[in-house]
């Protein structure tokens, strides 16, 4: 049920802290500062290269790990789309693992990239939402996430859910890779740990995304920027918006503007900006820059620390608690998320069914 929200994909949106605080609970041990993941037949330290495949959200969950492995764990990853993969004849290395990432655990593509990387040798690890799904019953490490049923066909808090299955995972196999130190697990550990309490604090801003919507709501075009980790929230915020709201939407990483999609710029086009503090700040700020010399209207997504250097000639603001790096992208999903809800709910459209789309997509 719905409860007191309008929508369930607003309940689910707000439902964020406690079910990734659930999914945390699993995956991580407090007292002992320590990442736990589920027994395995084998071991990460063996494992020369992982594969990611995923469609949608959970692909751009995927794209964040990829991030995340490689930074933390020094493992190479390849990443692909699901119906891509499939058909691409990929080079699996001997001894690889092929995670799948999946809301559903149904979806055909991703089964059939899953059964394909299963005959080609590798070990199968599987980041799944259902339990009983068939993804869940053909893998080799399950990683469950816990964040209920969704019914709002837009995913919101199993995205998130995955993330933070996804970051214990990358920790996990850092330890076993021995690259990462007991000091380092611990941070990680406490940055995870504060992480639904972050939520909760970017959910505070509902009132003033919502102010704001009506400004996207009346554009046609949209565009998200982000770095490193924070450019698959650029595609998944711009994913979330034309899901729901079918406003064109693109998501870029913002060094990436230069080179093209700037020349989309102009007084209609409002351009959301997701830039938390930190060693890539300045330069997405010098891109945002760019686009405002070409009369772009941009909404400046960052922490206070943020907004007081670069707030000058936005449109428009939303402040983020300030956040470790390594838990931004579950912060900033909560402000993106919101924004295309409230726009959808501003145009009037079926913000949980959504035309067009189904919850889980069985056919290829
Ligand atoms: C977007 C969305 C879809 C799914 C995609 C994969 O909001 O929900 O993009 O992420 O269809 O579905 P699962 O995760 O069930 O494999």
């Amino acid at each position: 049920e719905k409860g007191n929200h309008r929508h369930f994909m607003q309940k689910e949106i707000y439902e964020q802290p406690i079910v990734v605080a659930q999914t945390l609970k699993s995956y991580l041990r407090p007292l002992e500062q320590k990442v736990a993941l589920p027994q395995m037949d084998f071991s990460f330290a063996d494992v020369p290269r992982i594969t990611i495949v995923a469609c949608g959200t959970s692909f751009y969950a995927g794209m964040v790990a990829k991030y995340w492995l490689e930074q933390f764990a020094r493992v190479p990853v390849e990443l692909d789309i699901a119906s891509e993969f499939r058909y691409r004849h990929p080079v699996l290395e001997k001894g690889g693992m092929a995670l799948f990432i999946s809301q559903s655990g149904e979806t055909a593509d991703t089964l059939a990239a899953l059964r394909h990387a299963r005959a080609e040798g590798q070990k199968i690890a599987v980041v799944v939402n259902v339990p009983t799904s068939s993804m869940a019953r053909e893998a080799d490490l399950l990683l469950p996430t816990h964040a209920g049923p969704e019914i709002g066909v837009a995913s919101t808090k199993a995205f998130t859910c995955q993330l933070a299955v996804l970051a214990a995972l990358a920790a996990k196999v850092a330890r076993d890779k021995g690259v990462m130190s007991e000091e380092e697990e611990r941070e990680i550990v406490e940055h995870l740990t504060e992480a639904p309490a972050c939520m909760n604090a970017a959910l505070a801003y509902d009132e003033e995304i919502e102010r704001m919507a009506p400004v996207v709501a009346a554009a046609r075009d949209v565009l998200y920027l982000g770095r490193g980790p924070d450019y698959p929230m650029a595609m998944e915020g711009a994913l979330k918006l034309k899901e729901i709201s079918y406003i064109h939407a693109e998501g870029y990483a913002a060094g990436e503007m230069k080179h093209g999609p700037i020349a989309l710029i102009d007084e209609h086009v409002p351009v959301i900006v997701i830039a938390p503090s930190g060693p890539l700040f300045e330069k997405t700020v010098s891109n945002m820059q760019e686009v405002q010399a070409r009369g772009g209207k941009v909404v400046l997504i960052s922490d206070a620390e943020g907004l007081a250097q670069a707030s000058e000639g936005t449109i428009a603001t939303i402040e983020m608690p300030k956040v470790h790096p390594l838990i931004a992208p579950l912060v900033y999903a909560v402000p993106v998320q919101l924004l295309a809800y409230h726009v959808a709910v501003v145009k009037g459209t079926d913000v949980d069914q959504p035309r067009n789309l189904a919850k889980s997509v069985t056919v290829e």
